[in-house]
């Protein structure tokens, strides 16, 4: 692959450049490797660690917004910036990359634009959160990317650190925001509270399970007579994580079998599923980019765009007068839930989660190699009710129980010490961390970064939580259950 550094052109620092400010970003993350030499990672990972020396992180302490390129290249152009010999003329002149991300220069400072610029470069990487442009060969390719490019992928923690971080991902080991627990245990033990394992299911049927952390502690969550007598069915796309599905589900405890396959058209049979878990991957499924004329007119130009149109159509969805050029449907979604109604047996149940929206129509969002695009939920929520389900609708944090002001690491922040960790061989993963855990992640380390800083869970500039929502499904039909109220201990059973 060639090098992004090698892309862009270094910036002439000539004419009006000289007359620009210069200005870092806030909450830079530094890292004091040895007595006279402290690193910084931009925010492309293509790009090696910047290596300064006091002079090079004195040049970086002078771009306050209020001084000029001009100046800073008087200043600091020709003496020697870090231990790599570059001087700051050199640096000066790459800083400003769109690649590099941390000191840019303009006009004016940013906060006389209005620019807020630890939004734009701060907290942005978060993998859900960033919107970027449509790219419409990316959404052509999507199923392709899980197909092939992820086949050739080592199928390691790396994937989810860098290039799709999960929510259940950050929160695969015991965490603090979690009163000590994982992801798939908060949620096993939220399900268990809606009574979703009394009676325990006979086939549980997991969709798109990543690395397979949700199943292996789903079953952590379970004692193992619990477990015992339920068939766990791994579903995904994506060969290499089914493997990882598989050995973690087995490390949970289940007894599991996995199933490569498309999750828009399911190889099950009919009425066969008790309980299905689908964890963020209603994004990875089709997308249907639709013409104003096709949505005025009815008529598809492909027969895809006419499956798209007859669902917009059967479920009455409202088509705005002032329409766009073109919209994007979620086709993907909403067959993914025919089809579970048509596996679930009467009673199934169904959990899904996904970021999304509730207005307008699905965007994009452009992560590393593929796009993913929002669900739209007052769609999907239509066609459930089409197909018959009872449904609940609510956000992850609340249906998780989160405490929305527990303060968790950055995530850029966290990408950023990983990089850190990596040039010196040693082990970081990327998870949420409180202050304490960060503390005991990292030891003699911590004193030596700079810019460390923590969000909310619940401020959107950490991860965007409130944007994942829940869709706990049920089709009716399922056996009477028994209804008890208890008072002292004793249960008062009625049979509706
Ligand atoms: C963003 S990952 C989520 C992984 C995991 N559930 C988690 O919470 O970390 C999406 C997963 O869904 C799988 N996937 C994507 N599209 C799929 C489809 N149409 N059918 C089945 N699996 C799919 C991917 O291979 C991957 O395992």
């Amino acid at each position: 692959m060639k090098l992004a550094a090698a892309i862009y052109e270094p910036h002439d620092l000539t004419g009006e450049t000289l007359g620009f400010l210069a200005w870092h970003i806030p909450d830079l993350v530094v890292y004091q490797h040895i007595t006279d030499e402290w690193w910084l990672a931009p925010l492309d990972d293509n790009l090696p660690l910047i290596r300064l020396n006091r002079t090079g992180l004195d040049l970086l302490r002078a771009m306050t917004g209020h001084t000029t390129v001009g100046t800073l290249v008087e200043q600091y152009g020709t003496k020697i910036c870090g231990p790599d010999g570059q001087p700051g003329e050199w640096h000066l002149a790459r800083w400003r990359l769109p690649t590099t991300h941390f000191a840019i220069t303009g006009l004016s400072h940013p906060a006389a634009t209005g620019i807020k610029p630890s939004g734009i470069f701060c907290c942005s990487r978060s993998a859900k959160a960033g919107l970027g442009k449509m790219d419409l060969r990316a959404k052509e390719h999507l199923e392709a990317f899980h197909l092939h490019d992820l086949a050739q992928s080592e199928g390691d923690d790396r994937h989810f650190d860098l290039i799709e971080t999960t929510v259940s991902h950050l929160f695969r080991e015991p965490s603090e925001a979690l009163a000590g627990l994982t992801y798939g245990q908060l949620l096993i033990r939220q399900l268990r509270r809606l009574g979703w394992f009394n009676p325990k299911p006979k086939v549980l049927l997991e969709i798109g399970g990543g690395l397979g952390y949700v199943a292996q502690e789903l079953g952590k969550g379970l004692l193992p007579f619990e477990k015992q007598g339920i068939a766990y069915l791994s579903l995904d796309i994506t060969e290499p994580f089914l493997k990882l599905q598989v050995s973690r589900a087995k490390a949970g405890g289940w007894n599991v079998t996995g199933t490569r396959a498309n999750a828009e058209s399911l190889p099950l049979a009919d009425h066969s599923v008790d309980l299905v878990i689908d964890n963020e991957n209603m994004a990875d499924m089709t997308p249907v980019q639709l013409s104003r004329n096709e949505l005025t007119s009815g008529i598809g130009d492909t027969p895809q765009h006419q499956e798209a149109l007859d669902w917009i159509r059967r479920l009455r969805l409202p088509i705005e007068a002032d329409l766009p050029e073109s919209v994007i449907f979620n086709l993907g979604p909403i067959r993914f839930v025919a089809e579970l109604w048509r596996v679930l047996k009467p009673g199934g149940r169904a959990f899904l989660t996904e970021f999304g929206i509730e207005q307008g129509w699905p965007g994009p969002v452009k992560l590393p190699g593929h796009t993913e695009y929002e669900v739209q939920y007052s769609h999907l929520r239509q066609a459930m009710r089409w197909l018959g389900f009872q449904e609940r609708y609510l956000s992850l944090p609340e249906f998780l129980g989160l405490k929305p002001d527990t303060k968790v690491l950055c995530t850029v922040v966290t990408y950023t010490i990983q990089r850190f960790c990596q040039a010196i061989n040693r082990p970081f993963s990327v998870r949420a961390y409180t202050e304490k855990e960060l503390r005991q992640a990292l030891g003699d380390m911590l004193p030596k970064l700079q810019g460390l800083h923590y969000h909310d869970l619940a401020d959107p500039a950490w991860f965007g939580l409130q944007d994942f929502k829940v869709l706990l499904l049920e089709k009716p039909g399922g056996a009477p259950k028994a209804q008890f109220t208890e008072n002292k201990g004793y249960r008062w059973y009625s049979q509706k």
